[in-house]
């Protein structure tokens, strides 16, 4: 049994154990991945303060994300076809977030549909919603997630039209895999991942097919995907869907101070300052030097949530301490779930627990309610000099 002490241990071992089709397809960001390389350096950049002589006694982690009792402010992000990273991914996830006191969030694009997930869960989980051109799929999908008891909506903003990974298309990315000669080769050396894969009837888009008119097998999917992202998508829509909805409303994919403003405008419960992991605009601003400007225009309005380049408790701690109220982890939770399914994705959460408990502790506090500026060290100009900005 290998001992894992942080997020990097099970990232190497998902390197190994899933195919590279699927690790491409996770540790990628859009064009030059910039966006993508600074999500995680920019948080490099801010440094710790450390105190001294304060009673650590009775630390508490816990707080609440729109409403819901989480014990530490970290939500699994939503992330596509998370059932191929390990066979009946997005189930195994649930069942470790739920273990560990944290909120899952179901992605439109999962293998193991929303019906699966509710199954085999107890607690309400998040569904994420990516707008389609198809009407009657959006509003069958929220009535899906209403059913099985989805208890907020997160709806993501960031993607009308895919942003290019360069190594998708040179690997033909696809769910299930296309079987050509490289990537035979090269799943044949990932033997637990083909068994456990032989073994689960979940291979497809579990919330798509046999659910949109038409698309029936993996050949429709494939193009009925390629061309269903809504580019449409406008304010309008957004507030047509938040009404349509009618509950627990969060708003993903804000990077912008005027944008955030229009969010709190459709009644967003709280919005996720969020470039998608650097997987969209490359050459955007990473989500930690955008928070704080974010902060400032709407954080006494409504929740501030961010993600991107979350890799330890330290990283969640910083996001908190510059006004989050709550954060999520993408790639880290994917790391050990490829590595070794339910139990890797519950050692991905308790690693940041622990990392978050000691970081806080040794920053002289003893809630994360209480983290703020002052337990930092930001580099003046962080934020960034911008033309044309800060005015
Ligand atoms: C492999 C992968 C697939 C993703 N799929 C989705 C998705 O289906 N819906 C969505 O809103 N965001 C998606 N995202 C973005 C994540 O929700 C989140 O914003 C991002 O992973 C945060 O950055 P991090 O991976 O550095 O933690 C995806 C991210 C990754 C890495």
């Amino acid at each position: 049994m290998p001992v894992i002490t942080e997020i990097e241990d099970l990232h190497r071992l998902y390197r190994r154990r899933v195919p590279k089709m699927f690790y491409d397809y996770c540790q990628s960001g859009s064009w030059t991945e910039q966006t993508y390389r600074e999500n995680e350096t920019d948080f490099d950049l801010i440094r710790l303060r450390q105190r001294v002589a304060v009673d650590m006694e009775n630390r508490s982690t816990a707080s609440t994300m729109i409403g819901r009792d989480v014990a530490m402010p970290v939500a699994l992000a939503p992330v596509g076809l998370t059932g191929m990273q390990h066979a009946d991914g997005e189930i195994l996830a649930a069942q470790a977030a739920e273990a560990a006191g944290v909120p899952f969030t179901l992605s439109t694009m999962s293998i193991c549909s929303i019906e699966d997930v509710a199954e085999h869960t107890s607690k309400p989980f998040w569904f994420q919603l990516y707008v389609m051109r198809d009407e009657k799929f959006v509003d069958a999908t929220l009535e899906r997630a209403r059913a099985a008891g989805c208890d907020a909506l997160v709806l993501t903003l960031d993607l009308q039209i895919l942003g290019q990974r360069h190594k998708d298309l040179k690997n033909g990315l696809s769910a299930p895999p296309k079987l050509t000669p490289a990537s035979i080769a090269n799943m044949m050396t990932k033997v637990r991942w083909g068994l456990n894969m032989a073994q689960t009837k979940r291979r497809f888009f579990g919330n798509i097919v046999g659910h949109a008119d038409g698309v029936g097998d993996a050949s429709s999917l494939s193009s009925w995907t390629a061309e269903q992202f809504d580019p449409r998508l406008d304010w309008d829509k957004v507030k047509r869907i938040a009404d349509k909805w009618g509950g627990k409303l969060i708003l993903k994919g804000i990077l912008d101070a005027e944008d955030a403003r229009m969010a709190l405008q459709v009644g967003a419960d709280a919005i996720v300052v969020s470039n998608h992991g650097g997987r969209q605009l490359d050459g955007a601003l990473s989500s930690i030097r955008m928070l704080p400007e974010i902060v400032d225009e709407v954080g006494s309005r409504t929740e501030i949530h961010m993600d991107g380049g979350i890799r330890s408790g330290q990283d969640v701690l910083k996001a908190l301490a510059l006004g989050a109220r709550g954060t999520y982890i993408g790639r880290a939770f994917i790391y050990g779930l490829g590595a070794m399914g339910r139990k890797g994705v519950e050692t991905a959460l308790e690693v940041i627990r622990k990392e978050l408990d000691t970081t806080m502790a040794l920053c002289g506090e003893k809630n994360v309610h209480d983290l703020g500026p002052n337990n930092l060290l930001v580099p003046k100009g962080f934020r960034g000099e911008w033309e044309g900005r800060n005015a």
